[in-house]
């Protein structure tokens, strides 16, 4: 229910469908955060940008996109466990959200969404803070937030079927081995000719031979004796 949810409302709001990183309109952005979308909300931008002004209780990834270079601060590493989970970035006009993306993309981060900037944010009229409120995601401390980012991704994303030459079909199921008929149960006795053993069995059976003439009935019950 959940993840039909979110398909429909990705798919409703994506300014661009094509790309793998989802550039959100602020609207749609705004929207994401009041509804709970995102395992992580990232400010990229400095720390003098952040603390003049932020949106509330977002996550700081100082100059993410810088990852990598002399002077880098944060880096894909600070989102480790967040592999699977939507994660939108911003930063002044989405350029350096853009970058920061595309460096989250390429470490193998599969939710990824550019919320533009502080400055589209502003100009739809939704509120900045200066607050010092950063947010540490959960799925870079919970191992139970984190797994079920994975199992939310994977029931979206089905592994795709197999091609044919690539995997030897799988081998038939073996079958069923033929059992051996199972031996009569209560075993039968074999009962010594001649030799009286038990006086009622014996009394029984001289009754049941004397009955045989009397009808089916009669016979029915030798019969069961016999079995
Ligand atoms: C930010 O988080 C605080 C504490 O959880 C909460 O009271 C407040 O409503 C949040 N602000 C926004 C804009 O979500």
């Amino acid at each position: 229910m959940k993840v039909c949810t979110l398909f429909l409302f990705i798919s409703h709001c994506l300014v661009s469908t094509q790309a793998a990183i989802k550039i959100l309109t602020s609207q749609t952005f705004h929207r994401g955060i009041a509804e709970g979308r995102f395992d992580v909300i990232g400010d990229v931008r400095s720390a003098e940008e952040y603390a003049f002004e932020h949106i509330a209780n977002v996550t700081h990834l100082e100059l993410l996109h810088l990852a990598g270079q002399a002077n880098e601060k944060a880096t894909p590493e600070d989102l480790a466990g967040c592999e699977f989970c939507h994660i939108v970035l911003y930063s002044s006009d989405g350029n350096r959200a853009r970058e920061a993306l595309q460096i989250l993309e390429q470490a193998g981060f599969k939710n990824l969404y550019n919320g533009l900037g502080v400055n589209q944010w502003a100009l739809a009229g939704f509120p900045l803070v200066t607050r010092s409120d950063n947010v540490i995601p959960q799925c870079t401390v919970s191992a139970r937030a984190s797994a079920r980012c994975e199992e939310r991704y994977n029931a979206n994303n089905p592994p795709s079927a197999p091609v044919p030459t690539a995997r030897p079909p799988a081998p038939a199921p073996a079958p069923a081995p033929v059992r051996p008929p199972s031996p009569a149960f209560p075993p039968t006795v074999p009962v010594k000719k001649n030799v009286p053993q038990n006086p009622d069995k014996d009394a029984l059976k001289l009754a049941t031979a004397t009955d045989i003439s009397r009808g089916s009935l009669n016979r029915r019950r030798v019969r069961g004796d016999q079995e």
